[in-house]
């Protein structure tokens, strides 16, 4: 029996991923490889959307990968290949733009938030079109499963409407319908300066705590972490969202139950939960930083993986084109 397919990525935009990025994604990748037959990519050509500057860029999609690797994304089971290696995911994606309408890419609520950041002149038709990319990176691999956030829903939504389009307009399975439920439900870590938002590369510098940072600079911003005037440990979203945070960040890397940290912690101050906090988020993330800063120094084991994921990658990739490409009369 096969076991079901995966596919996940994360787009090479920031130096380093983040806490939220660690246990709303990476690590429950690293655990489907247990039962799936699980493909990550690091999307490169998603992130020209922002227009980085071309050797950031670069740099950033390999220390990307060297971050699902640190985490345990292990090459020896699963696929990891950088998007742009691929070039069936721009071909698929011009086969499904002809799929999608006008009207149906403008309701995507991801392109109007950014666009409205980026200005509508300075917003690309890339950016706009992105979801559509993202479809490819999908379908390419006859994905039954993504796990994405539930800020990936009305994307995740429009691959499979692409595919079943496709599939009706040909009368029969060209491509896989993915499904639309997020796998597993994981932890939403939030800002820790603004703890009502999401911790997100877009968000506060200082609510960030990110996988290669500093231990010190992780401490510090723990320490600096937004609570409440209350002094009782207790989790409670709506009343006690810094709080419930630390307790959440706690309680997934420590796996002990909020319920067990609340009684741990009762009579004690937010001091005393914002130093084991620290402790435990450092403790988790040192050899991950160490494993990172190898991979680094020594590009060729890195270019390797990657070189080999690239090389497995588009051999699925191309049978999957090739059908479509049949079935569209190409
Ligand atoms: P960011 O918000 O920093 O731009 P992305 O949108 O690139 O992060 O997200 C990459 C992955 O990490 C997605 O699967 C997303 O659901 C997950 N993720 C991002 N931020 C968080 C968070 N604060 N809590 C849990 N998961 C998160
Ligand atoms: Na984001």
């Amino acid at each position: 029996v096969s076991r079901p397919r995966v596919f996940s990525a994360m787009q090479p935009t920031a130096d380093s991923l983040h806490l939220g990025n660690y246990l709303g994604a990476l690590r429950q990748w690293v655990a489907l490889q247990e039962d799936h037959d699980a493909i990550y990519s690091v999307v490169d050509l998603h992130a020209l959307t922002v227009s980085p500057d071309p050797a950031v860029l670069r740099h950033r999609s390999r220390l990307t990968a060297a971050q699902y690797l640190a985490a345990g994304v292990d090459p020896a089971r699963s696929l990891l290949f950088l998007q742009s290696h691929v070039a069936q995911h721009t071909q698929l994606a011009w086969i499904l733009s002809c799929l999608t309408g006008f009207g149906e890419a403008s309701r995507m609520t991801q392109f109007k938030d950014k666009a409205a950041r980026q200005g509508s002149e300075g917003a690309s038709v890339g950016l706009f079109t992105y979801p559509i990319l993202m479809a490819a990176d999908i379908l390419l691999y006859d994905t039954a499963l993504v796990p994405v956030g539930e800020d990936q829903r009305q994307h995740l939504e429009l691959a499979r409407d692409l595919a079943q389009r496709l599939n009706t307009r040909v009368g029969r399975e060209v491509v896989t319908v993915p499904e639309a439920s997020i796998v597993r439900a994981t932890a939403k870590i939030y800002d820790l300066a603004e703890p009502t938002a999401k911790m997100s590369k877009s968000g506060h510098a200082s609510g960030l705590i990110e996988l290669l940072d500093d231990p010190k600079v992780i401490a510090k911003r723990i320490r600096s972490a937004v609570t409440d005037a209350d002094t009782v440990i207790r989790f409670d979203r709506e009343a006690k969202p810094g709080v419930s945070n630390l307790l959440t960040i706690h309680s997934a890397l420590s796996g002990t139950s909020v319920a067990d940290l609340e009684a741990e912690f009762a009579g004690k101050m937010y001091g005393h939960l914002k130093v084991a906090v620290a402790d435990v988020v450092v403790e988790t993330l040192a050899p991950l930083r160490e494993r990172v800063t190898e991979l680094m120094a020594a590009p060729d084991e890195l270019d390797a993986i990657l070189a080999d994921g690239a090389d497995r990658a588009r051999t699925i990739a191309a049978g999957t084109l090739a059908r479509v490409y049949d079935a569209v009369g190409l």
